[in-house]
């Protein structure tokens, strides 16, 4: 079992019969969604919400139903991955390009468990660039005004264009370098027009759970 793998079958262990479960985006979630599926095949029952059209598909194949994020009041707990990780477990999320309806699912659930390798964990955030979610138009505006922040904005691209998000809009993804306060910057950049939602999660996870290239993890809350 490697890190990612590892992580991934500690925090399904959290998921109990009955439980509405929050499904992540990403390679690590990926490995939650596989181990979630072999428990339903042995016959648990859980109602599941996707974070993304990827995850909706992978989890439909894993034999585990979806429901609409708004056919359920509440999620019981979220399991989801990060690109960085801070000791006070604050988060960068969007390398999928997932990070709004992450945002939206984590902020519905009762629990929020973090998966990762151990080279998510930083001192500080802000070396893998923030993606921040923006209205296709005037983006270039948005984008200069994202950039008076401090940060170096690019628009993340896929084949021949821009890279478009599960709900229409594109992604830029903003260098820092280093975010000395998370909480303050995520106001800042939520305040420009044009943007829809950024990649920090500040104050939201419940829990990391980490796992090691040798197979063992560590909890963190
Ligand atoms: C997707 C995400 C992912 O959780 C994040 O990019 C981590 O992905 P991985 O587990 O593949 O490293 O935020 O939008």
């Amino acid at each position: 079992m490697n890190a990612k793998q590892a992580a991934a079958h500690k925090a399904v262990q959290y998921i109990k019969d009955g439980m509405i479960v929050g499904l992540g985006t990403g390679s690590t979630a990926y490995w939650a969604i596989q181990y979630l599926g072999e428990r339903v095949k042995q016959g648990m029952q859980i109602t599941a919400v996707a974070t993304s059209d990827q995850t909706e598909r992978l989890a439909l194949q894993c034999g585990i139903k979806i429901s609409d994020m708004d056919a359920v009041d509440h999620i019981d707990i979220d399991i989801d991955g990060a690109d960085e990780i801070d000791h006070r477990l604050n988060l960068i999320k969007g390398g999928g390009g997932a990070l709004l309806r992450e945002k939206i699912v984590a902020a519905g659930s009762k629990t929020f468990i973090v998966i990762a390798d151990e080279s998510k964990m930083v001192k500080i955030l802000g070396q893998f660039p923030l993606p921040v979610e923006i209205i296709p138009f005037g983006w270039q505006h948005t984008s200069r005004r994202l950039a008076l922040l401090g940060c170096q904005t690019a628009m993340r691209q896929k084949e021949a264009g821009p890279f478009k998000t599960d709900n229409g809009n594109y992604i830029l993804d903003c260098r820092f370098g280093s975010i000395s306060d998370p909480a303050v910057l995520q106001q800042q950049i939520n305040s420009i027009p044009g943007v829809v939602e950024n990649g920090l999660f500040v104050k939201m996870a419940s829990a990391v759970v980490v796992g090691y290239s040798d197979g063992t993890v560590k909890e963190f809350s």
